[in-house]
């Protein structure tokens, strides 16, 4: 069973704090996603679908672009810091796609001349045939579903590709992009400390300045969590779960790499932009298929999110102009709450002033004192932060931190 707060997360989901100023002068995020995938891997519970008879993706890129004529409208006159095209398989889309889009996001906001814009790659090598087209169109990171590096766990998990292509897509990537990133997944079925050590130690020697280290989740509705409740599928658990995020921390630590956040790893400097706006709890639009967008409007902050069923969100979407299924406010309350859980999972940690501001609450000092005693906080000044112990047992904290 995965440890808590170990776990991934999908970025999309998590919603920010009211803000007293206008927000128009604070970074602003894209949120971009595509829902389509090659096949369904049996771990994965992201909104992600299989279309064998194909995708009309010139279709759907125009209900992309009307889309974001109403996220446009909705939040006017923001500075777009960074753009994320999410999946889903981003790199199923087609360059000249990708490049609409952002031609679009250029014609509404002003964007960053350094703006971070990401996509996320399956690593393929028809999907790397389309890597040169991608930076031609404005991409300038990417982060590659590289997952294990051999072929047996890679079969295990599902995947498309050997370990040998995926080393070639990201030497392939490394060569277009000035910024690059891959995913691995690991507390998998049968891996011990000392695997997890060789493959983690290989990865770094072909890490460029970012990775995302996840350990594996049984998620409801998947093929493992069926396996998984019958049986047939066993993965770490306890202490050898433990141990193994343990050494994840200490081995990209000493390689110069350590964890910004729970699950994600970057030389100081190229942490993900895109994904810190989201733990530090800043506005974003989110388009496409089940995204989601946290946008500060004069009434406070607003949550919103897209249906999750293509054919669905691309219906309303013609019909209306866009794919809303929920808009609703967050109480400054509820505001707090998610920038204390989702700055928890951050090296930086909370901004105490910060949390003051948004509902006036203060942390009670007894508590922080208590759990600092225990090695699972510090605190720097106005800053508390869970140390890698904390981070094993960040919901038990949380309440602790809550209450
Ligand atoms: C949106 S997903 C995948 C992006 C891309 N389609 C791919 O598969 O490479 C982002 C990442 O979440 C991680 N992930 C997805 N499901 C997971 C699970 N159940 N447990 C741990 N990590 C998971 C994988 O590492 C994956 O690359
Ligand atoms: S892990 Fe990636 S490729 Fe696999 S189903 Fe999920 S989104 Fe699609």
């Amino acid at each position: 069973m995965a440890m808590p707060g170990t776990e991934k997360q999908d970025p999309s989901t998590i919603s920010a704090p009211r803000a007293k100023a206008s927000g128009q002068r604070e970074p602003f995020g894209v949120y971009v996603h595509w829902p389509f995938c090659l096949a369904k891997c049996p771990y994965c519970d992201f909104n992600s679908h299989v279309r064998h008879g194909g995708v009309d993706q010139d279709r759907f890129v125009a209900a992309y672009l009307a889309e974001l004529d109403h996220f446009a409208a909705l939040a006017p006159a923001r500075r777009v810091s960074s753009i994320f095209f999410g999946g889903g398989t981003p790199s199923l889309m087609e360059a000249r796609s990708v490049a609409a889009i952002l031609d679009a996001i250029a014609r509404h906001w002003s964007v960053d001349a350094d703006a971070e814009v990401t996509l996320e790659a399956n690593p393929t090598s028809v999907e790397a045939e389309r890597f040169a087209g991608y930076r031609a169109a404005g991409v300038n990171r990417v982060s590659l579903g590289v997952q294990a590096l051999d072929d047996k766990s890679l079969k295990a998990l599902g995947r498309m590709h050997s370990a040998d292509e995926a080393l070639a897509a990201l030497a392939i990537a490394k060569r277009t992009f000035d910024r690059v990133s891959f995913d691995l997944i690991y507390a998998r079925e049968g891996q011990t400390v000392d695997a997890w050590r060789a493959e983690l130690r290989q990865a770094l020697g072909h890490a460029a300045d970012h990775l995302s280290l996840y350990q594996l989740t049984i998620e409801p509705d998947t093929a493992f969590a069926a396996r998984h409740a019958a049986g047939s599928l066993r993965i770490p658990g306890g202490a050898l779960a433990r141990e193994l995020f343990l050494l994840t921390q200490e081995l990209c630590g000493d390689a110069g790499l350590p964890a910004y956040e729970i699950s994600n790893h970057a030389r100081p400097g190229s942490e993900s932009r895109h994904n810190l706006l989201y733990w530090r709890g800043r506005d974003y639009a989110g388009i496409g298929p089940g995204a989601h967008a946290r946008i500060l409007r004069g009434d406070g902050k607003r949550a919103l999110s897209t249906l999750k069923s293509p054919e669905a969100w691309l219906a309303q979407v013609e019909a209306r102009g866009d794919g809303i299924e929920v808009d609703e406010a967050l109480s400054s309350g509820e505001c707090a709450d998610e920038y204390l859980l989702m700055a928890l999972r951050l090296g930086e940690g909370v901004d105490l002033k910060r949390l003051a501001a948004i509902d006036g609450r203060d942390l009670d000092q007894s508590t922080i004192a208590s759990l600092e005693r225990r090695g699972l906080l510090r605190q720097d000044g106005d800053r508390i932060a869970a140390t890698p112990a904390g981070r094993l047992v960040l919901d038990r904290l949380i309440l602790e931190l809550a209450a």
